[in-house]
């Protein structure tokens, strides 16, 4: 049925908001509730915030898949950065490659439920998202 998407480059701090009401309007739009809303919001502007801090920037793809009984709403956040070296050892709440306080992947994990990476050196690709049911 219906379908939305959006795409977002993220290149400056400002961005980080923009990608986070952009998502937080997606799934409004779809129906998700203010809870889920924030969580997803909240996760979005972890990943993007990641891109920006470690690998100067990135795009963020944000979409919205409508069925009859269901929506799904999909973050995809990609970077051309050095890459992730230990996907697992970065998921671990408190493990921090050195600038933060290394919650922000376990965050987006707890509150969407899925987090899927792929990263090698020149491309990380970090993907979770929501389905609701009606
Ligand atoms: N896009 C990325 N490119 C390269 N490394 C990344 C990327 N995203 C995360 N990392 C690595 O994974 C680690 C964990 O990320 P996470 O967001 O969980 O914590 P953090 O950014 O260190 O701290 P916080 O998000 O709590 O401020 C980071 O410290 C960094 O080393
Ligand atoms: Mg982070």
């Amino acid at each position: 049925m219906g379908d939305r998407q959006v795409l977002r480059a993220v290149k400056v701090q400002q961005d980080i908001i923009g990608a986070r009401q952009a998502g937080r309007d997606l799934a409004r739009a779809a129906g998700f509730g203010m809870v889920d809303q924030t969580r997803i919001a909240t996760a979005i502007s972890e990943l993007v915030r990641n891109a920006l801090v470690y690998a100067g920037g990135g795009v963020c793809l944000i979409s919205v898949e409508t069925e009859e009984r269901s929506a799904t709403i999909r973050v995809v956040v990609s970077d051309q950065g050095p890459g992730i070296p230990d996907i697992d050892k970065a998921i671990e709440p408190g493990h921090s490659g050195g600038r933060g306080l290394g919650l922000g992947l376990s965050a987006v994990r707890n509150l969407m439920g899925c987090l899927s990476i792929e990263s090698r050196p020149g491309r990380t690709e970090v993907t979770t998202s929501m389905t609701r049911r009606r």
